[in-house]
């Protein structure tokens, strides 16, 4: 794949990618991979390029999720910003030739906690919500306390906020993420 050093420079002043997000999404994310014992070169990438499908209009995604003939729940399609995860994975693998499924699938996941969820796919998960350039919500200081010592009981209350918040807005649930909650439960 090309150098992420490279890549980090070259995606700097595009205007369109949330390059300061992404940032303090990589180095939260490096430093929950250290403590919990992940690959932290392949979370660098995971984290700095999980969103790079957000500079697209969802018209735009929808297209992408077409072109690639991504096997997607119509509900993660029509529903605003879930598919950047999945459109994202295919694009930084077109793009700049990332081919580790690992990190791959950490960025299909991010936007939509999937059921079979890895703990290096959680940390992603975990690190956009604390990452200190995101404003602080009900819950974030809890979340982000546990991400350093509980990789799964963050996750837990991350997903519970998250159920929540979509029960009160009276949208659909992803079941798989119901799933994921109900295994960590185990
Ligand atoms: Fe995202
Ligand atoms: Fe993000």
């Amino acid at each position: 794949m090309k150098d992420i050093n490279m890549i980090i420079e070259e995606l700097k002043t595009n205007d369109k990618f949330r390059y300061k997000h992404s940032v303090g999404v990589m180095e939260t994310a490096m430093e929950l991979a250290k403590i919990h014992g992940e690959d932290v070169e392949k979370i660098k990438i995971a984290g700095f390029l999980h969103d790079y499908a957000k500079m697209y209009s969802n018209e735009k995604l929808r297209e992408y999720v077409k072109e690639y003939n991504l096997d997607l729940d119509p509900m993660l399609i029509y529903t605003k910003d879930l598919c950047h995860g999945p459109v994202g994975a295919e694009l930084i693998k077109e793009r700049f030739n990332v081919t580790d499924e690992i990190i791959l699938n950490s960025i299909r996941y991010h936007t939509f906690a999937d059921r079979n969820m890895s703990k290096f796919d959680m940390i992603l998960y975990l690190a956009d919500l604390i990452e200190p350039n995101r404003k602080v919500f009900s819950g974030y200081y809890k979340i982000k306390k546990l991400a350093y010592t509980d990789v799964e009981a963050a996750m837990i209350v991350a997903l519970d906020k998250s159920i929540k918040y979509i029960l009160e807005k009276g949208e659909k649930l992803y079941v798989e993420s119901v799933e994921l909650r109900n295994r960590l439960l185990d």
